[in-house]
């Protein structure tokens, strides 16, 4: 089949790329809202911007059923537009996947998904969002750039704190895949684990 994506429906582009581009690291993302309420929700379009200076970037598409902006946007949002310019990135794994998921239906501004879910806002040390208690790994992030794809909004944020759970990672840094037990997104309700792996060798390797 050739596909022309200029003349697709976009739920329909959405559909075939998230079939496609598989598996996706989740982003668990944790934010607060101005006047003070947590708020968590996942984000499949996620990656690492730079590792220098070391930042995240996850994409918010679309908007609630009532058609204003998802409140991560809102929370992440720089101060001068109404966000608090900050946000947690935690590392979605096997031990709470059904939590994680659960924090992706939509609710009004103001109702903490944390509760919702089941999860466990823990303290941040940098930022004022709220990290996942349930996570192995979270990034504390300040909003560097909101960078408007078509209808889409690129959320970049650089690292300015990382809590990792002393058991996942060694002196030189290396974190335990198998430990961590990190979780990707297929399509649908489809994820994966990431302990099925197998090795590449090349040369100097
Ligand atoms: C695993 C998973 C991945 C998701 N990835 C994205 C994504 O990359 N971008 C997006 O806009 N919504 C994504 N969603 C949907 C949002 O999580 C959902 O719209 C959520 O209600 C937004 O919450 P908020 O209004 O609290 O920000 C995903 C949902 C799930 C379950």
């Amino acid at each position: 089949m050739e596909i022309d994506p200029r003349g697709l429906a976009a739920d329909l582009c959405n559909r075939l790329i998230i079939g496609c581009v598989v598996p996706r690291p989740i982003a668990v993302v944790s934010t607060v809202s101005v006047d003070g309420m947590p708020n968590v929700a996942p984000f499949s379009y996620f990656t690492v911007a730079s590792h220098s200076p070391l930042s995240l970037a996850f994409t918010v598409g679309g908007t609630k059923s009532d058609g204003t902006d998802k409140d991560t946007l809102r929370n992440a949002r720089f101060a001068e537009d109404g966000g608090v310019g900050e946000f947690v990135v935690n590392v979605a794994d096997e031990t709470y996947a059904a939590e994680m998921a659960r924090t992706g239906e939509s609710h009004p501004f103001g109702v903490s998904e944390f509760l919702h879910a089941g999860l466990t806002p823990a303290p941040s040390l940098v930022v004022k969002a709220p990290r996942v208690g349930e996570a192995s790994v979270s990034f504390e992030c300040r909003t560097t750039h909101i960078i408007p794809v078509g209808t889409a909004r690129l959320v970049i944020g650089e690292v300015v704190h990382i809590h990792v759970r002393d058991h996942l990672i060694d002196e030189r840094f290396r974190v335990d895949a198998d430990k961590l037990a990190a979780i990707g997104r297929m399509a649908g309700n489809d994820y994966v684990r990431t302990r099925d792996r197998f090795e590449v060798k090349t040369a100097g390797r």
